[in-house]
């Protein structure tokens, strides 16, 4: 089973993230586990304090790293992860890793992840130096804080899970897989204003569908991320 153990000091942005769809699912099924832990019960300051202003001058305020030193020992004292490997403590982080498909299915295959969310001007660099495995970011922007991307990492590992989502092949056809991008899917009514479903997938002919489909991937991927095609040369 893997737990997700996220600590933040908006504990109540998390209510109801499990509670649609194929995630509700998942946690019903006890594939995967919870836990959201609010910063501020960790802290040794007055009235749950947690930020402090900048050494050296400039704006904004800074996550202290007691609290969140206090949050890690605590959870993994809880979790009691015999693997270190198989335990990893993460940053929500601008200068992190980018994230993608590939980062996910990693995160996936472990027992444990642990997400700090960092907030105001980030976390003191001496919590990414002594506590972090690695940071990651969702993409080239600033965001106000690490909850948002937490939930993307939270969404996109559990989806990955045998069990979550119904037949595994929907997950092997799915963008990102081979480096190419989804490819075009129809649904009934048979035409829409004016535009007809492409007769081969009407056709009943599975191999022919599969061919067309491998096609119509490459394509759509050389048109609108040609990058992931020329990755592998
Ligand atoms: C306002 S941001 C801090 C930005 C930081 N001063 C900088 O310039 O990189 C506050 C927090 O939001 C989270 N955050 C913001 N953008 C993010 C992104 N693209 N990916 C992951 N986390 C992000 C991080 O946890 C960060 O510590």
């Amino acid at each position: 089973m893997l737990k997700i153990d996220v600590v933040t000091i908006f504990p109540d942005m998390f209510d109801n993230i499990i509670e649609f769809g194929v995630l509700k699912k998942a946690f019903k099924k006890n594939i995967c586990q919870l836990n959201i832990y609010n910063l501020r019960d960790f802290s040794n300051y007055k009235y749950g304090r947690v930020d402090d202003r900048p050494y050296g001058g400039g704006p904004g305020m800074i996550l202290m790293p007691e609290p969140i030193d206090n949050a890690i020992t605590f959870i993994k004292k809880k979790n009691k992860i015999k693997k270190k490997e198989k335990q990893k403590t993460i940053l929500l982080s601008p200068g992190g890793e980018k994230l993608n498909q590939n980062k996910l299915k990693y995160l996936s295959n472990l027992e444990n992840i642990i997400l700090i969310c960092g907030r105001y001007e980030g976390v003191d660099q001496r919590v990414i130096d002594s506590l972090i495995d690695f940071e990651i970011s969702i993409g080239d922007y600033v965001l106000t804080g690490g909850e948002i991307p937490a939930m993307v990492i939270i969404d996109g590992a559990i989806r990955l899970l045998p069990g979550v989502v119904g037949k595994e092949e929907s997950l092997k056809s799915e963008s990102f897989e081979d480096n190419l991008l989804d490819y075009p899917q129809y649904t009934r009514p048979p035409v829409f204003k004016g535009m007809d479903v492409p007769k081969i997938l009407l056709s009943g002919n599975h191999k022919d569908i599969q061919k067309w489909r491998k096609e119509k991937s490459l394509e759509i991927t050389r048109i609108k991320r040609p990058d992931l095609i020329d990755k592998d040369g």
